[in-house]
């Protein structure tokens, strides 16, 4: 089966994820989303990776979700989401994929991280302010991950 993992990360905790499925399962080929520059025609399954940020994916999986949506739901796909947010994960599912492809895809809560030394300052004081969290900590459900 020809497998592709796309992902974004805007601070790292996608990647090590996407790393860690890739490693796992023996998958080949493994790209950002915004770099990605061949036919997901070609592929079985995709598997895509997207952070959260106050309450939405990232932009450039929900736009290429958007845009490849009846080919996607002809494939096999796994989603695998970071966030750090677990009583709000639920609607954020809701707000953020439609129901064709909720029904369709695999989707795991792969777990996340705030890494206090690649956060800007901005992102810091959002992090403080709403999470009450004031230093690194990294908490990746890799046995979320290990279903996929
Ligand atoms: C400013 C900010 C806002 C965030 N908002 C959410 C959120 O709404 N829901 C959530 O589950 N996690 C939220 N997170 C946690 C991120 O999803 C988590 O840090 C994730 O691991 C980021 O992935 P990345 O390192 O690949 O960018 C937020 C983190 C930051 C810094």
């Amino acid at each position: 089966m020809k497998t592709i993992i796309l992902y974004e990360s805007k601070h790292g905790c996608t990647k090590t994820c996407a790393s860690y499925i890739k490693e796992k399962n023996h998958i080949d080929e493994i790209t950002k989303a915004s770099d990605f520059n061949g036919n997901l025609k070609d592929y079985d399954r995709i598997i895509i990776g997207t952070p959260v940020y106050i309450g939405q994916i990232h932009k450039k999986i929900k736009n290429l979700i958007q845009a490849n949506k009846a080919l996607l739901l002809k494939k096999k796909i796994d989603i695998f989401v970071c966030g750090m947010n677990e009583e709000g994960y639920e609607d954020m599912l809701l707000m953020n994929f439609d129901e064709d492809i909720r029904n369709h895809a695999k989707i795991i809560h792969a777990g996340g991280a705030y890494d206090f030394d690649k956060l800007g300052w901005l992102s810091k004081l959002i992090v403080k302010k709403i999470a009450k969290v004031d230093h690194s900590v990294e908490h990746i459900k890799y046995e979320q991950m290990d279903l996929i």
